[in-house]
């Protein structure tokens, strides 16, 4: 494997994660599967419209998922990136558009969870927010602890606005490298950052199953599996 790039202590390196490198921990991916999330359509599941509509099969969807993750781990990709935030220390941040936790279960700290997470959720009514391991996820809509209202998943669906997107602008103005991983480059405003990013004068990586949609704006592609391509690119960029 090659890499033309080097990373110093100095270097500012952000990386912009999607659901490619959470598959090799056993998670399936969003636009691999006609379109379908373990057999539902983005729409049914996966907007405000949804939940008004149907809050017991949205709590359904989100409680199987989140239940899901006890048994899932961290995959070496993940803890690749760990060993990137222990070098890089306050220059590393991980921006990422999966909910599921795995890169916090990997040991990374200074993350920024854009869409949410299957672990938190809040009350529509009086908008506390609570830990999922702290609910009682037994009644079909889980109640709010305080105030009785309906509690809902802590997840930015369609039509919603991702969370940081004012630290993330901050960030991207002042980075020398910009990695995605995972992602496939369609959904906004994440797909975006890869331009702002270039458009900042970052040197940009791709690590990427196939090809993403916004392919055009990365430096050096690496194609395949994060999983089995991490570990060794990360030992490149930080050799001295
Ligand atoms: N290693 C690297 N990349 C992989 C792997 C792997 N093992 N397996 C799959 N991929 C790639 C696929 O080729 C694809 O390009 O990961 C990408 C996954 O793309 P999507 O399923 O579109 O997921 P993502 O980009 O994270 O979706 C963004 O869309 O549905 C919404 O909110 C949801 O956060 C999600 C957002």
């Amino acid at each position: 494997m090659k890499t033309k790039f080097r990373f110093t202590k100095e270097d500012k390196v952000v990386v912009l994660t999607g659901a490619g490198i959470s598959a090799e921990s056993g998670l399936k991916t969003f636009r691999d599967n006609d379109g379908l999330w373990e057999s539902h359509r983005v729409e049914e599941v996966a907007t405000p419209q949804a939940f008004q509509k149907d809050p017991e099969m949205v709590w359904r969807f989100y409680k199987q998922r989140y239940f899901q993750l006890e048994e899932v781990k961290p995959n070496p990709g993940h803890f690749a990136l760990k060993k990137l935030e222990d070098h890089l220390g306050k220059n590393f941040f991980i921006i990422t558009q999966n909910v599921d936790g795995l890169h916090q279960k990997a040991g990374n700290e200074r993350v920024l969870e854009m869409h949410g997470s299957l672990h938190d959720c809040f009350c529509t009514k009086c908008s506390t927010r609570f830990r999922m391991k702290d609910i009682n996820l037994t009644p079909d809509i889980p109640l709010c602890p305080e105030c009785e209202g309906s509690l809902r998943p802590d997840i930015v669906w369609f039509g919603e606005i991702p969370y940081y997107m004012k630290e993330i602008d901050a960030i991207l103005k002042n980075i020398n490298y910009f990695l995605v991983i995972g992602t496939s480059g369609t959904v906004q405003p994440a797909a975006s950052f890869l331009y702002l990013a270039k458009m900042n004068r970052a040197n940009t990586i791709g690590v990427n199953l196939a090809e993403p949609e916004n392919m055009l704006f990365i430096n050096e592609f690496h194609k395949g599996r994060s999983g089995e391509l991490l570990p060794e690119l990360v030992d490149l960029w930080l050799a001295t």
